[in-house]
């Protein structure tokens, strides 16, 4: 049985901290283990908002790359590539933003904001209105069920939901559907059956699962036409082909991470643990970080509840442990620095298998670089497939040439 397809990707910010890891990574490589996993660098998205300095896009992708690795993205169950060695993402971008209506760009809420926050910046250009068109292109070229993002991004995964509709409406018509529908179901013999079953059940009683194995049977059919499958696929829920599918967002459990004051951990806040901070590094953050004002002395008792330590304590202590800060520092029972240790402690240990493998392939780039050569080659792959669909719907065959 065919897997589901996730994609997801990551503007290249150099090497990752504690934030990305419990906020993205953990999430990936749990993916990775139950469905066919697209993970890329996004560094066209990178652009739209560096164009004046791009010395340092390539060595940040590839620390990140690494940091990936490190972390536990796996090469053998996920495909990892750079967007910008897979072109036909552009391609898409170039078609679909013919049928993408200036507005929809304008209200997405990520470009007043941040044109608001980078206002040091030029972002009134034409990449930067674009960037969630190219988001789209990326999702849409792999043909992606599940696209793991923060809430912040939701409104882009909206925005391509729609602009697939779109498409479809545009360019998914035929003349004769039904027909040529019911011709493709009955060539497909005994799996014609079963699709009909499915769709009769979903079409008659509403039934959702019987739609999803529906939708997973015509992706497993491997000698099924591409124009038969995109009929079959609308024919579950319409009279239009469907060449791209609409993808989900899978929204990443809000990231619980706090940063060392307290703020969501961030590289522009400079509050961050980096994944390659080595031990006296991370001990000196922890050691150093604010806690209740009111305890100057150890003998004043303070409040974990407004102690970005305390957050810490969430993330990192069991039960016994939490309790035991929480007794110690009410009653003045513990320093801080006590109250801190087992926060390091357990920092470091996760940190210890990460920096292990980090440094394994930071000294053999050749390991980086096949996991790259291959994650772009099967990347290339699938897009390859959409786009000569994409183009033939759009009656951009050329069959004579
Ligand atoms: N915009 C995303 C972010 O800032 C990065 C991104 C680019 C992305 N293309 C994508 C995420 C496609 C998911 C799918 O985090
Ligand atoms: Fe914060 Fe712990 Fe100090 Fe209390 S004892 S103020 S929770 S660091």
């Amino acid at each position: 049985m065919e897997q589901q397809r996730v994609l997801s990707g990551m503007r290249p910010t150099g090497a990752l901290h504690l934030g990305h890891y419990h906020g993205v990574l953990k999430n990936w490589i749990q993916l990775q283990q139950q469905y066919e996993c697209f993970f890329f660098a996004a560094d066209w998205h990178a652009l739209t908002t560096n164009y004046d300095d791009t010395a340092a896009i390539e060595s940040s992708t590839w620390d990140m790359v690494i940091d990936w690795l490190a972390a536990g993205v796996d090469p053998n169950l996920s495909s990892i590539f750079v967007q910008s060695k897979v072109p036909e993402h552009a391609e898409l971008h170039l078609l679909l933003s013919m049928v993408t209506p200036l507005p929809w760009l304008e209200r997405v809420p990520t470009y007043k904001d941040q044109q608001e926050k980078l206002r040091d910046k030029d972002l009134a250009t034409y990449g930067f209105l674009g960037y969630p068109l190219l988001q789209s292109a990326d999702i849409l070229i792999y043909r992606a069920h599940h696209v793991p993002v923060g809430e912040d991004q939701v409104p882009h995964i909206e925005m391509t939901r729609e602009i697939a509709r779109r498409f479809n409406a545009f360019f998914g018509k035929e003349d004769n559907f039904k027909k040529n529908a019911e011709t493709a179901i009955h060539k497909m013999g005994d799996l014609g059956g079963k699709y009909a079953r499915y769709r009769k059940a979903f079409q008659q009683e509403g039934d959702l699962e019987a739609l999803e194995k529906a939708k997973l049977l015509l992706e497993s059919a491997d000698n099924l036409p591409l124009g038969d499958r995109d009929r079959l696929l609308g024919y579950l829920e319409g009279l239009n082909r469907v060449i791209l599918p609409e993808p989900q967002a899978l929204l990443t459990p809000a990231a619980k991470m706090p940063g060392l004051d307290g703020q969501k951990m961030s590289k522009s806040y400079n509050n961050v643990i980096s994944l390659r901070d080595d031990v006296d590094t991370v001990a000196k953050k922890i050691k150093t970080m604010p806690t209740d004002p009111a305890r100057v002395r150890k003998t004043d008792p303070g409040n974990p509840e407004i102690c970005p330590v305390w957050q810490l304590h969430q993330v990192y202590s069991d039960d016994s442990t939490k309790a035991w800060a929480k007794q110690g520092c009410t009653t003045a029972g513990i320093g801080c620095i006590q109250c801190k240790t087992p926060i390091i402690d357990a920092v470091n240990t996760e940190l210890a298998p990460i920096q292990t493998r980090c440094k394994n392939f930071t000294e053999s780039p050749e390991l980086v670089r096949d996991v790259i050569l291959k994650g772009n080659e099967e990347a290339r792959d699938a897009a390859t497939k959409t786009m000569q669909e994409v183009r033939s719907a759009m009656g951009l065959d050329y069959s004579r040439l």
